[in-house]
């Protein structure tokens, strides 16, 4: 049996120091005990509302064969959004019927794979996507189930390169157009069943104020379409978005005050037994995923630029977590060997791309060494799946926890990998060495 080493830093029961030693860095972990408990506060928190929920997990926000397993374990619905996405979930055993489509620009050939393999919904994001859907379905000879995805034009409180629900956004359908396109559908594509309405406001969201501005446009528009169509709508998709604390003066997504609010708006407009209450989705991403990783770093050079900065070098960088870079996004961090020293030290942690390539800028810090192990929380969500091979640098593995054990799910890239798609025309060869030789 192993002691506790006081002064490293535990992760989901793990010594993030040794698994740092085990698996190299810089290294992706996540802990399926966390990941499951992320999910189980959702279901909880909107188990006694009054109408049929319906949570999908939006697998951009870091997918692989063992996620979708976990997910479909856990009951889940998937939200995929490229042919990748799609193929992974059916290789880890997800039937298709459990998946939704998205995408502002499907191309025909993911639409036809998507629905040559029964997937369960695509999310109309624009009235040209409905006559080639038509076409597919019908050359497939299916009517497939599609929901609309309209544009609340809601303003919500988040970064502004993640706020998709605002009227100038390349997702959605205005929602002054919705009902015309709901028209389209019944008219012109008899291949499509029109089964509800879609929209997601943004990430990384703090409050739910919008999400029920958004809800309230969606109901009115939910009962006017059923009012005046011949349609049988069953689903109001309200989508993700909730935020998680990655600061510590930030506070978790209040998800059971966000059922609250979704089961008062809904038993006020459905209870008077008109239209049937419909089924609410929801599709979160990092609620679900962010929490439950981590990201472990090497330290390397360390330079005091004297009265100017303390630059703290790690081994990763913006081609394996670009948010910093992409909309100055921050962390909570520590050194995992010295966990219980002070935070004294005030440093920028930086990257080793070829830009200036600032992880975390201004953070306190307890002093640190080459040779260190740098821990950075929260990393679940939108860093592996965003991750680059910029500088030709391979990407770090992914370790999962379950308990005591600990497997890789995603195997660290070497540099053999960095060519592995590459190929030099018939008029280089002869200036090109073999893999071996080098
Ligand atoms: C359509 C849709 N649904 C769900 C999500 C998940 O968002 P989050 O991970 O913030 O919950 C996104 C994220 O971009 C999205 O575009």
């Amino acid at each position: 049996m192993t002691t506790k080493n006081q002064e490293h830093f535990y992760f989901a029961k793990h010594d993030t120091v040794a698994l740092a030693n085990k698996y190299g860095t810089p290294l992706y972990v996540l802990s399926e005990d966390i990941l499951r408990q992320n999910i189980r506060v959702l279901q909880e928190a909107f188990r006694d509302v009054h109408f049929p929920i319906k949570i999908s997990y939006a697998s951009k926000a870091f997918t692989c064969l063992a996620m979708c397993k976990i997910i479909d374990d856990e009951g889940l619905f998937l939200d995929t959004v490229s042919s990748g996405e799609f193929y992974t979930a059916l290789v880890a055993g997800i039937k298709g019927e459990k998946i939704t489509y998205h995408g502002s620009n499907k191309s025909i050939e993911e639409l036809t794979y998507a629905l040559s393999n029964c997937v369960g919904c695509v999310v109309i994001d624009s009235e040209q996507e409905i006559p080639t859907l038509q076409q597919i379905a019908a050359s497939l000879h299916i009517t497939q189930p599609v929901m609309i995805r309209i544009n609340p034009g809601i303003m919500a409180n988040t970064h502004e390169r993640i706020l998709t629900g605002k009227a100038d956004s390349k997702f959605g359908i205005p929602f002054a157009e919705a009902c015309g396109a709901a028209q389209k559908i019944v008219a012109e594509a008899p291949n499509l069943r029109l089964i509800g309405l879609h929209c997601h406001i943004g990430s990384q969201i703090h409050d739910h104020e919008a999400y029920v501005a958004a809800a309230s446009n969606l109901i009115a528009l939910y009962k006017d379409i059923s009012a005046r169509l011949p349609v049988c709508l069953q689903e109001i998709n309200l989508g993700g978005g909730f935020n998680i604390d990655y600061l510590e003066q930030e506070t978790l997504f209040d998800i059971k005050g966000y059922a609250k609010a979704l089961n008062q708006l809904f038993l006020k407009h459905f209870s008077d037994g008109n239209i049937a209450m419909p089924t609410v989705g929801i599709e979160p991403g990092r609620y679900i995923v962010g929490p439950a990783g981590i990201t472990l770093y090497r330290v390397g050079v360390i330079k005091n630029l004297s009265g100017l900065r303390k630059y703290v070098n790690v081994d990763g960088g913006l081609y394996e977590n670009p948010r910093p870079a992409m909309y100055n996004a921050e962390y909570r961090l520590l050194v995992a060997n010295k966990y219980n020293q002070p935070k004294d030290d005030l440093v920028t942690v930086s990257g080793r791309c070829c830009e200036s390539d600032t992880l975390f800028e201004n953070v306190m810090l307890q002093q640190s060494e080459p040779g260190d192990i740098l821990a950075v929380l929260h990393t679940g969500a939108y860093q592996q799946s965003m991750a680059s091979n910029y500088n030709r640098l391979p990407r770090p593995a992914v370790v999962l926890l379950k308990g005591s054990e600990s497997e890789i799910i995603i195997r660290r890239e070497e540099k053999e990998d960095m060519i592995s798609k590459d190929s030099v025309p018939s008029w280089l060869h002869a200036e090109t060495k073999g893999e071996k030789d080098v």
